[in-house]
């Protein structure tokens, strides 16, 4: 079976010491960081925001994946860029000009992702799927890490990867929210290409480990 990308999600970690925990991802198997910005309007949470960015990328030796749960992204997506995003993903729901949000980020030479809720289609992603170079799909409600995993995810990855191959597109499909051992092995044979895991990386005793199970697994 294909080997997934794994991407941690920076928000399980401990942030009174994020040096040593980026650290840690470099010296791990991990090959994405993932970073989740929320603005307290589209999802009901903040995370953290610039100057966070700013210290994460200054230790961060892999390719950092930033997910916006905002609204209106195209205000800060120029500065994501600056501050070192290989990926970024917009939310579908957010974003009544998607196509010009893509283009957006493409422009800037980033790899452009769209994020949808655990309630939105995958059809709806048809008229788009060869622009874009990943998909996100939520697994979880956005807004928290260590949610419960949600088993309609299995569905919408097979779903996803048909309507993949048969447009010929080169999309990557993520899965975030509630990722472990338990379900890593059937998303990759679903059609998963990202797994982004937080608590289940950021809690266990020996997270180099998780790493390196999950890419096993599947
Ligand atoms: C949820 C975030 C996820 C979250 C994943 O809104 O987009 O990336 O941090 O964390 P876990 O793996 O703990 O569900
Ligand atoms: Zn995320």
């Amino acid at each position: 079976m294909r080997t997934p990308i794994i991407a941690p999600s920076i928000l399980a970690a401990d942030f009174a010491n994020l040096q040593k925990e980026i650290e840690m991802l470099n010296l791990s198997q991990a090959d994405w960081i993932h970073l989740d910005i929320m603005d307290g309007l589209f999802v009901p949470n903040i995370s953290f925001g610039m100057p966070v960015c700013k210290a994460i990328r200054k230790h961060a030796k892999k390719p950092l994946d930033f997910h916006l749960m905002i609204e209106k992204p195209e205000r800060y997506v120029k500065e994501f860029k600056d501050l070192g995003a290989s990926v970024i993903s917009v939310h579908l729901e957010a974003c009544p000009h998607l196509h010009r949000n893509i283009q957006q980020i493409k422009s800037l030479g980033c790899k452009a992702g769209v994020a949808i809720n655990p309630h939105t289609a995958v059809s709806l992603l048809e008229p788009i799927i060869q622009e874009i170079d990943l998909v996100c799909l939520m697994s979880v409600n956005p807004g928290f890490g260590g949610q419960m995993f949600i088993e309609s995810t299995f569905a919408k990855v097979k779903a996803l990867k048909e309507l993949i191959e048969s447009k010929k597109a080169q999309t990557l499909i993520e899965v975030d929210g509630g990722v472990n051992s338990g379900n890593a092995k059937d998303l990759v044979q679903a059609g998963a290409d990202v797994l982004v895991a937080g608590n289940f990386v950021f809690n266990a005793p020996n997270p180099h480990q998780v790493i390196e199970d999950l890419k096993q697994l599947a």
